[in-house]
């Protein structure tokens, strides 16, 4: 979800085009300005709402506003949302994905209503048919077999973790740096001097990260190699391609290598779709061929109703049941009382077949390379050495040339002053990119005209900080 570098690290020169500070900050507060000036249903909102709320917000990254305060939300359909000022904007943020299938689909709408008032029973621990139709969806779609369902992809990160331990009886898991899988103790893990530590801001490690964590960079295959002969790690949690850190994409061969080394080292490896879920209907794992042994996925997959997943190889599956010593269904405490739920799964299902269809994704990744073009476009007239980069319908700009490698370079190309300019300059002119980093994501309904309008205003923004 979120995942800021260390705040306005110098600009290395001769990665970025050096940005007159002064103007920025200048710039910036006129955008707040007119962001508090258009908004004022909103800041009262906030006000109000400061002293039963913790940070005055439902949850607290909700404080990661460019313009200073939230805007409160009245409603949203497709690609458009409104907040309470009456504003409307084209959304490319997507609620960080959860959006993905666009606002409120109708197809999953239909689904919800039929299943709470038609039908009747939101959760009551007992299966109804759509669990076994999406199970057999995802597995076509990303090819592990078998299916268990969560409510949030943090659950499913979490209970792949737990079980790639009880099967394989080894301690560590290996995360990459700036990586970031949800609120998963141990993913929190960066490299300072070869050396695991908790990643600055961290909250409430249970011990020190290094007893649980091994940590690489993404795109090194040594550093892999290295970590993985030690033997004690049960699982590699990764996307397939960073998105949290901005976007780093594999290198060619990468991900064969990651596999060749996990499958000689005997550890396990979860491709964590959440995000990469955007490359193609069966997200970067179909996409480009990959073998993992677990995939986990949430947010998208119904529609924004809550929902995560895991789906495991035969052979895991197999194991798990194997193994006398777990009790899975009790004791273990693998599941959550609302998992599984007959919402999530009638939402799912029809966010699955008639929505997030191979056509639909067809046209959002057309959408997303208009996007890149438009930003390319924009960079050249103003002469910036910035990047773009395209994970399928999802789009992010980074403040670095060439875009950066692994988690730590793009870490050190963050700038949230920068950022804020960008989001609180795009707001006022009706288009919202995620409030963390400059992710922009496409849905079915997105359209040219959408992605024009934010090339448009993007060009006028950094020509305005370019002069
Ligand atoms: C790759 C990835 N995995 C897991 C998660 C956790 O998702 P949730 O917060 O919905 O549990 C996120 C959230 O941003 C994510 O980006």
């Amino acid at each position: 979800m979120r995942a800021r570098g260390p705040q306005n690290q110098p600009f290395r020169v001769s990665h970025v085009t050096p940005i007159d500070r002064s103007r920025l900050r200048r710039l910036l507060a006129d955008e707040r300005a007119a962001y508090a000036a258009a908004h004022p249903r909103s800041a009262a909102a906030y006000a109000d709402a400061h002293p039963h709320l913790l940070g005055g917000v439902p949850m607290t990254w909700m404080n990661m506003a460019a313009g200073g305060f939230p805007l409160y939300l009245k409603n949203a359909r497709g690609a458009r949302v409104t907040d309470i000022d009456d504003r409307e904007y084209i959304d490319f943020a997507l609620g960080d994905t959860g959006a993905m299938a666009g606002h409120s689909p109708e197809p999953t709408v239909e689904a919800i209503v039929r299943r709470v008032q038609d039908e009747g029973g939101i959760t009551a621990m007992m299966p109804t048919f759509d669990a076994a139709w999406v199970g057999a969806d995802l597995a076509r779609r990303f090819g592990p077999p078998v299916w268990s369902f969560t409510l949030t992809a943090t659950d499913a990160n979490r209970w792949a973790i737990r079980l790639a331990r009880q099967v394989t009886k080894r301690p560590k898991i290996l995360v990459y740096a700036y990586c970031y899988h949800g609120s998963v103790d141990e993913s929190f893990a960066v490299l300072e001097n070869g050396r695991v530590v908790a990643r600055e801001g961290n909250v409430g490690a249970p011990v020190d990260l290094a007893e649980t964590t091994r940590v690489v960079e993404f795109n090194d295959v040594e550093g892999l190699e290295r970590e993985l002969a030690h033997e004690d790690v049960a699982v590699v949690l990764m996307e397939p391609a960073l998105t949290n850190i901005g976007i780093v994409l594999p290198d060619d061969g990468y991900l064969a290598e990651v596999r060749r080394l996990t499958r000689e080292y005997g550890t396990l490896l979860i491709d964590d779709e959440t995000h990469t879920f955007s490359a193609g209907p069966g997200g970067a794992t179909r996409a480009w061929g990959l073998e993992p042994d677990i995939v986990t996925i949430g947010k998208s997959i119904a529609g924004g109703i809550p929902i995560g997943a895991y789906g495991i190889s035969r052979a895991l599956s197999d194991a798990i049941y194997a193994d006398k010593d777990a009790d899975i269904e009790d004791v273990g405490g693998v599941g959550g009382t609302l998992a599984g739920n007959a919402l999530s799964l009638a939402a799912a299902r029809a966010t699955l077949e008639f929505v997030l269809t191979d056509e639909a994704f067809e046209g959002m990744i057309d959408r997303a390379t208009r996007f890149v073009e438009g930003v390319n476009g924009a960079l050249e007239q103003a002469g910036l050495k910035w990047t773009v980069s395209q994970l399928g319908a999802r789009a992010e700009y980074r403040y670095a040339d060439p875009p950066p490698r692994t988690g730590s370079e793009s870490a050190a190309a963050a700038d949230t002053e920068l950022d804020d300019y960008l989001h609180a300059f795009l707001a006022n002119r009706g288009v919202l990119i995620t409030p963390f980093h400059n992710m922009a994501l496409m849905c079915p309904q997105t359209t040219d005209e959408d992605v024009d309008r934010h090339s448009e205003a993007f060009t006028e923004a950094v020509s305005a900080l370019t002069g």
